[in-house]
């Protein structure tokens, strides 16, 4: 991942930084839930290493599913048009599902989401975001958990891409224009 220093204009969220945060609201979901057993619902690919260090913060048996939807495609900036790329593998009817996502850019993919989540029926739908930009909102969407707002500016890395690329970076980083621009 050194490989990708000179894309990178500056860290914009460290690893410790996650680690502390991510730490902090597994123990506040495992707080709010007690006896109700969360399903959490990753959100592909952008969540997936978030879900994978949230899963384990969460001092809760919780069960793993996955979504994969996007929205974004090569571009920097959100289309409005999602697509279910893969469904839920199980009914989630009368489950406490908690979704979880890297980032809130416009609210477009996970307000789409959330609806369609509700349609089937749950007992709850609530969603945990790593970051959000409350500056690029067009859609509210109700974000029970965060852990950081950030700048309306285009990071990559821990889960987030630029054309498929930076999501093995482990931290938050923004991307030099000079990347997109080129
Ligand atoms: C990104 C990100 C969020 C969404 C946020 O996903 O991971 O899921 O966009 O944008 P929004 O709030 O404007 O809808 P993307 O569609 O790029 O797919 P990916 O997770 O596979 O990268
Ligand atoms: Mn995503
Ligand atoms: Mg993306």
């Amino acid at each position: 991942t050194s490989l990708y220093e000179s894309d990178i204009e500056r860290v914009v969220v460290s690893e410790d930084e996650i680690r502390v945060k991510t730490a902090e609201l597994g123990k506040q979901i495992a707080a709010d839930y007690g006896e109700r057993e969360p399903l959490l619902v990753g959100v592909l690919k952008g969540a997936v290493m978030f879900m994978a260090d949230f899963a384990r913060a969460v001092p809760l048996p919780t069960q793993l599913e996955f979504m994969a939807v996007s929205s974004y495609g090569a571009s920097t900036s959100s289309s409005g048009v999602v697509r279910i790329l893969k469904d839920l593998d199980s009914d989630i009817a009368g489950r406490h599902v908690l979704v979880v996502e890297d980032i809130i850019d416009s609210g477009l993919t996970l307000s789409w989401l959330c609806r369609n989540l509700a349609a089937r029926n749950p007992a709850s739908v609530e969603v945990v975001a790593l970051l959000r930009k409350p500056d690029a909102i067009k859609v509210p969407v109700d974000v029970r958990y965060v852990g950081f707002d950030i700048p309306n500016e285009f990071v990559v890395g821990y889960g987030l891409d630029y054309n498929e690329r930076y999501r093995d970076l482990p931290y938050v980083g923004l991307l030099k224009p000079s990347v997109y621009e080129r």
